[in-house]
């Protein structure tokens, strides 16, 4: 089977390596990929975001099966003209990929549904945004309504950094046109949970849980980035806590997009925070989470590719998704000055880093020269499995350890909250 894979970052790299494992897969292509994605599979360097581009891609290069991995090109309907091609894809059809691409029609969803989450109002007028942050209560989170990589969230301590986020977003247009609607929401206390499940529409099978770390400083400081690190499974996510996640979130999310007439297919991310009552959704995404899944596809004993045919064949409840017993860590190695402004084309020195962990490349490219280069801020996820968190945190830092480049930057706590937890745990 030859499969295509839109995308080309470290979750990317994640995937086609698990849908390498599958004897059935002759060929994988990528578009675009990147520089440690090419040992795995063709890259051609077609932006993920061209869909005109991938379709056309396609027609000349027929696959038997598609994944379409980041939240741009699902929202641009990338599934929806693969679909018209006739091509079976894993990924939600535009409609769908609503439930991340809209905060406010997420926000929305939760509320018609009865689906937990953080108080909110939605404004598309600045005045009126700015006059409901003179008296709200404090903190409070000010989020762009459209896609923002990440960062179009603000966390607001003061009612002046309130006032600054609503001016950033609606006025100086720091989001684009994602910020021209926010949503300004409640905040809500309590250790964060990544849950990624699959779902064809009727069923809904988690993976196993994950702890991303947002910020990009050590001890949570410092701006949000696309997440720095994760491990898994997440200690927070009990099975009381799983099981009230099923009830209350994850069948009723599924059951509101079916009643919406936009059936959810792919992989569902619930961004979910434990709160003193009860779990509640911090987030949505349509896609996996990127480093999320550098975690959790590594602990998967399933094959992918069968269970990603399911869900698109809509047989998931016939087809068993398990994981191992043991644990991962993920250390994000990025780029100095990331998630501002940084450099890139520096060289990077992997040292022995290969034989120690699984390496996925974010953002790489070749020099000139041919040498592997920076391309990105988030640059290289260096990942390793174990049986116990400590000795998967170990192996990873040690592995982080050999590799250099000028400016590099990682945290050096990923995973010490989650230890700390278990530790109060026994
Ligand atoms: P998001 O992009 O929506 O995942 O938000 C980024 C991060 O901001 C989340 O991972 C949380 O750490 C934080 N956050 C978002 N919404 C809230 C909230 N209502 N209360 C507290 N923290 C939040
Ligand atoms: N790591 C967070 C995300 O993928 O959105």
């Amino acid at each position: 089977m030859k499969i295509l894979v839109v995308g080309g970052g470290g979750r990317e790299h994640a995937i086609i390596k698990a849908l390498k494992q599958n004897p059935e897969v002759t060929g994988i292509v990528a578009l675009p990929g990147n520089a440690g994605i090419a040992a795995d599979a063709e890259c051609v360097p077609v932006k993920a975001t061209d869909i005109d581009g991938i379709v056309d891609y396609v027609k000349s290069h027929p696959v038997d099966f598609a994944v379409v991995a980041p939240d741009d090109p699902l929202a641009l309907g990338c599934v929806d003209r693969l679909h018209a091609l006739g091509v079976k894809c894993f990924g939600p059809d535009a409609k769908a990929a609503r439930i991340e691409a809209s905060k406010v029609f997420a926000k929305d969803l939760m509320k018609k549904y009865g689906i937990p989450t953080a108080a909110y109002e939605t404004f598309d007028d600045a005045g009126r945004a700015l006059d409901y942050v003179k008296t709200c209560p404090i903190p409070v989170v000010v989020k762009a309504d459209g896609l923002a990589l990440g960062k179009g969230v603000t966390i607001c301590f003061t009612r002046d950094e309130a006032d600054s986020a609503v001016r950033a977003a609606m006025l100086d247009g720091a989001f684009g046109a994602s910020g021209s609607r926010v949503v300004i929401e409640e905040y809500l206390e309590g250790p964060e949970v990544s849950v990624l499940a699959f779902t064809d529409g009727h069923v809904v099978k988690p993976m196993v849980s994950s702890m991303d770390h947002k910020r990009v400083g050590d001890g949570d400081v410092g701006p949000n980035t696309g997440g720095m690190g994760t491990i898994a499974p997440n200690p927070c996510y009990t099975p009381q806590v799983a099981e009230r996640c099923m009830r209350e979130i994850f069948l009723p999310t599924v059951a509101a997009m079916n009643a919406e007439g936009c059936p959810f297919k792919g992989c569902l991310y619930f961004g979910l925070m434990v709160t003193k009552d009860g779990p509640k959704v911090i987030e949505y995404n349509c896609r996996f989470g990127d480093p999320e899944t550098q975690v959790v596809l590594p602990l998967l004993k399933s094959d992918l590719l069968t269970v990603m045919m399911a869900v698109e064949d809509e047989t998931l409840a016939d087809t068993p998704v398990e994981f191992a017993e043991g644990t991962a860590c993920c250390v994000m190695l990025a780029s100095g000055g990331y998630p501002g402004k940084y450099d890139k084309g520096k060289v990077i020195d992997l040292g022995n880093a290969e034989a120690m962990a699984e390496i996925f490349h974010s953002g790489t490219g070749r020099s000139d020269k041919g040498q592997l280069v920076t391309a990105g801020g988030r640059v290289l996820g260096v990942c390793c499995t174990a049986d116990n968190l400590q000795t998967a945190i170990e192996r990873a830092y040690r592995a982080a350890a050999e590799v250099r480049w000028e400016g590099m930057i990682y945290r050096k706590d990923i995973g010490k909250r989650a230890l700390g937890i278990l530790a109060d745990s026994f």
